[in-house]
């Protein structure tokens, strides 16, 4: 399979956009017609061929696109990406992880050569040949997570474990759903999800956490998370809330269907091996309202979660304020009949 690239942006004159191939792999996040949090996590061992779930690391269509955009990010923010000086291995862990994953499920966009510890990596689609010496740091032009996440769709975040819980002692963030690294950093796995609503009552992180601390090497797992954005905007960060909190309010309902996207996080979590760290790649898809539709089962059943989801979750995502529009667009595509379980 061939990749056709896409060139597009994700601020300013918003060219991303899906190819129908694209709107078809999208990785529709619900498996019934009502949504609530639960420790919805399963094995991260591959899925059916084309899916974003097939290889370990997806790559699609706007892969050159998304790491152009986190270049603008980090050259405004340098402070996207931080690692705690004891994350320099979980760093090499990671960017082994990667490169050997990367070469072996997409061989025909990046080779990975290693003898001994003197590798030659090679990035097609970003042009990009390296030279360098396995955990010497001073042979790349930056530090090893820095130096692989900015050739890796999503976000990540590395996870030390020490005292029976998690911290965020090191990551790249430039694509996040309201949350800042720079604020979250050196924080445990209670602390950062402090915010979430519902969830602590429930157990949901207590369970969560259990399962992660036990979490073995070569046994990944995942979950979906999902948001609404207005505009396909990677950066929907605290930082930069200027620029996009004011766009919500640009949402109306001619535009509704074009504007406002299904933003959708693939998160998968990954023992590292010689750290012991977690490795959090947190995927982003984005799906316009009007792309969405076109699939006539995912409409009808979108239109029932939004609607009947509690008021917290909405004011928590964010999109409150355009819930009466979006759900005015949805309901035509809703026609009443019965759906069954499953996505
Ligand atoms: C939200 C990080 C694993 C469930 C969040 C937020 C962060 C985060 C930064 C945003 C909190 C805010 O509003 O500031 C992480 C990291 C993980 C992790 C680094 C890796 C260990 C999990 C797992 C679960 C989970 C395994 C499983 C239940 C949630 C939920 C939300 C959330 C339900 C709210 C999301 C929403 O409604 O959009 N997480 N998380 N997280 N996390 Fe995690």
């Amino acid at each position: 399979m061939t990749i056709q690239f896409h060139d597009e942006t994700f601020r300013d004159d918003y060219t991303f956009h899906n190819s129908p191939e694209g709107i078809r792999r999208f990785p529709f996040p619900f498996d019934q017609d009502s949504y609530m949090y639960s420790v919805n996590l399963e094995p991260h061992a591959g899925g059916k061929a084309g899916s974003p779930f097939e290889k370990r690391f997806d790559v699609d269509e706007h892969y050159v696109a998304e790491m152009r955009d986190r270049a603008i990010t980090l050259a405004e923010d340098p402070l996207r990406c931080q690692s705690l000086p004891h994350m320099e291995l979980a760093g090499w862990d990671f960017l082994e992880l990667v490169m050997v994953s990367k070469s072996e499920d997409y061989p025909e966009l990046f080779m990975l050569n290693r003898d001994g510890d003197r590798w030659h990596w090679i990035n097609r689609p970003l042009g990009i040949e390296q030279r360098f010496t396995f955990l010497d740091a001073t042979t790349l032009p930056c530090g090893p997570m820095e130096y692989i996440t900015r050739q890796t769709q999503g976000d990540h975040a590395l996870l030390d474990q020490r005292d029976g819980n998690l911290w965020m002692d090191a990551g790249m963030v430039t694509s996040q759903a309201d949350w800042s690294l720079d604020f979250d950093i050196g924080m445990n796995f209670f602390e950062w999800h402090a915010p979430v609503p519902k969830a602590h009552e429930l157990g949901v992180f207590q369970r969560a956490l259990k399962f992660l601390l036990n979490l073995q090497q070569g046994a990944p797992s995942r979950r979906l998370n999902w948001t609404m954005t207005v505009n396909p905007r990677l950066d929907t960060s605290p930082e930069n809330y200027h620029k996009w909190g004011p766009e919500k309010r640009t949402v109306a309902p001619g535009n509704v269907g074009a504007k406002q996207y299904l933003r959708v996080e693939l998160q998968t979590l990954w023992r590292l091996p010689r750290s012991n760290a977690i490795a959090f790649p947190i995927r982003c898809y984005l799906c316009s309202l009007e792309d969405l539709v076109t699939v006539p089962k995912w409409g009808r059943r979108l239109h029932r979660v939004l609607r009947d989801l509690p008021d917290e979750l909405a004011e928590y995502k964010g999109f409150a304020v355009n819930r009466p529009v979006i759900l005015d667009y949805l309901a035509p595509f809703d026609d009443g009949a019965p759906t069954s379980p499953g996505i």
